[in-house]
């Protein structure tokens, strides 16, 4: 998969999946699944590192975990997300920074969350050979400055400013745009004025693809999950389970048999 296919893909009209992964073992499931785009996002300081928000994950960490997810899925079109403030401060450095995730980490293209600040970032990327994907309407980095997780374009003005922000992220040469928390008349109308696809979470269903945190879909936590998410399974409450049973069956003595030996 190329960039080129996502927006192929769009004009086709066949709706886009893609999915966040952290590691190999996961990515590898993902693969086998069929689904062709993963984004190493930086939701892993929350679903994997423990924080309570994206802000600590570091660029080198990001790089480790994208490795991992290229090993697991040696085919898949891999987008690495760009952590907070290693693309803020100046352009260089952006391009340094986005230049590892494919010299060092395999990935395809990079994200970055922006506003209109971060247009000639998106431009440096695109002139740079590098694939960049954008993220508008509620951008987990700047949750301090938002005042904390809450849906974007409620009013009008808010309405135009995305509307107009995801223009000028396409003339700047972003291949899609992944709109997040925003509402789903205001996702369409975006989408109808873009010819690159738009990727929705929270964004409602007229986007031209849906991303979601894996560990959303599989129901790998026991906390609680956001509104606009799913879990198609619950692994969370099976994984307690079976690590309950193994840890009686040490107690008692029933594991391991003759069988587990040598
Ligand atoms: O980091 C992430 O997982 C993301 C998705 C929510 C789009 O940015």
């Amino acid at each position: 998969m190329y960039p080129q296919d996502f927006i192929q893909q769009k004009a086709s009209g066949k709706k886009i999946t893609l999915i966040t992964a952290y590691d190999a073992v996961f990515s590898a499931l993902i693969e086998a699944a069929g689904i062709e785009a993963i984004l190493v996002g930086d939701s892993l300081a929350n679903t994997a590192s423990g924080f309570s928000n994206t802000l600590p994950i570091t660029m080198d960490q990001m790089i480790y975990h994208t490795q991992c997810v290229r090993r697991g899925a040696p085919k898949a079109f891999i987008i690495g997300d760009m952590p907070f403030m290693s693309y803020q401060s100046d352009i260089v450095t952006a391009l340094q920074n986005a230049g590892r995730f494919l010299k060092e980490a395999g990935a395809q293209a990079v994200k970055i969350e922006v506003g209109d600040s971060g247009l000639d970032t998106v431009k440096a990327f695109h002139d740079a050979g590098i694939p960049v994907m954008g993220h508008i309407g509620f951008t987990p980095q700047s949750v301090y400055q938002l005042g904390g997780y809450k849906v974007q374009g409620k009013t009008k003005e808010t309405q135009d400013n995305l509307l107009n922000l995801a223009i000028q992220l396409e003339k700047a040469g972003c291949f899609s745009i992944v709109l997040e928390m925003v509402p789903a008349e205001l996702a369409k109308t975006i989408s109808e004025a873009l010819t690159i696809p738009t990727i929705g979470i929270g964004a409602g269903p007229f986007c031209d693809g849906q991303v979601l945190v894996l560990s959303d879909v599989l129901g790998l936590s026991q906390k609680s999950s956001p509104k606009f998410s799913k879990a198609y399974m619950q692994v969370a409450n099976q994984a307690v389970s079976a690590l309950q049973s193994f840890k009686s069956e040490v107690e008692n003595q029933h594991f391991p048999t003759q069988s587990h030996s040598f």
